[in-house]
């Protein structure tokens, strides 16, 4: 049986961090209609800095906030009629031609977090408040004196949130995607119920430097939020910080930030920036064209896999597919 629509097991939305826009795309009153989770939004800067996400179709005769509303203060004014929008608690605050507001004229505003360089919102599949936070990071947020200004990427991929992810446990594809000559000894620490996941490898790189063992770390807060850094050059390092964001079931929305010290970045930093963008390309055509398999066959080898479908379940309210042990574990 090679029927797409037999084989493939459709994963909903996990629940958990994602991030919206990189801050620096989002200046005091901004507006962007935005489209993540499978929920139409609007994210908007207020004139005291905050971003702000509420849902984007107005109680009123449900224009879309996104398209020609204008910040006001803190609140976001719908363009048709004008009545405005706290971005905190999304409660109407003022109709121009009433003296009344309506009790249920309200918007549903999202919980919102800006830090290492990104705007933040909380989805959970059942409107659950955020049950865990993720570290801060700020040398993603520019102005430090030892590292490079991050440069910036995104790329919008048709794949599930949870395959993106799991390529980076998948230390076996490194060798036939991205032409690895041998596969890294990798170390993972997590335990099912935590939201944190780290996974370490360790590889021996000859460059202009000299030769490092670099060991390569790989930090997840939940299935949104990764963040890598190099450790073996004295001294020396480089830092990616990546979020993806579902658009939907299918389509996710990648922002990377890459920063390197700066007595790296001329020689070592640009490469860096350039085999990861390169390496996302590699993967594109198996993400786009593969099903989801909610119970695979897996070998002795893929004990890696195994640990991380087993520490990603704690992220979706209703989790698809059987926990299993691959073989010879
Ligand atoms: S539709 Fe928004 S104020 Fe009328
Ligand atoms: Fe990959």
């Amino acid at each position: 049986m090679a029927k797409r629509e037999q084989e493939h097991v459709q994963l909903p939305i996990p629940n958990g961090w994602f991030a919206v826009e990189f801050s620096r795309e989002l200046r005091e009153g901004d507006v962007k209609p935005i489209h993540y989770c499978g929920e139409d939004l609007v994210l908007f800067r207020t004139r005291s800095g905050e971003a702000k996400v509420l849902d984007a179709f107005c109680p009123h005769l449900g224009a879309h906030l996104g398209y020609g509303g204008r910040v006001m203060a803190e609140t976001l004014r719908c363009p048709f009629h004008a009545w405005q929008f706290d971005g905190t608690s999304g409660k109407c605050t003022h109709i121009p031609y009433a003296e009344r507001i309506p009790p249920n004229a309200k918007l549903r505003a999202w919980e919102v977090q800006e830090k290492n360089g990104f705007i933040w919102i909380w989805f959970h599949s059942e409107g659950e408040a955020p049950q865990w936070d993720f570290p801060d990071r700020p040398l993603f947020e520019g102005n430090d004196e030892e590292w490079s200004e991050p440069r910036a990427f995104e790329k919008v991929l048709d794949a599930h949130i949870q395959d993106t992810h799991e390529n980076n446990n998948d230390p076996v594809h490194f060798l036939y995607v991205h032409s690895a000559t041998q596969m890294p000894e990798s170390e993972i620490t997590f335990t099912p119920d935590s939201t944190h996941y780290r996974i370490s490898s360790t590889n021996e790189i000859s460059n202009e430097l000299g030769t490092f063992k670099m060991t390569l770390v790989r930090d997840s807060w939940g299935l949104g939020l990764n963040c890598m850094h190099m450790d073996g050059i004295p001294g020396a390092g480089l830092q990616m910080f990546a979020a993806t964001t579902p658009i939907d079931e299918n389509r996710v929305h990648s922002r990377w930030l890459l920063t390197a010290s700066k007595n790296m970045v001329d020689l070592a930093g640009e490469e860096f920036m350039k085999n990861i963008t390169a390496g996302i390309e590699q993967d594109l055509d198996i993400w786009k064209h593969k099903v989801h398999r909610a119970n695979p066959v897996f070998c002795e080898g893929d004990h890696y896999l195994g640990d991380y479908r087993k520490w990603a379940r704690q992220f979706y309210s209703n989790p698809v597919g059987d926990v299993q042990k691959p073989e010879g574990r």
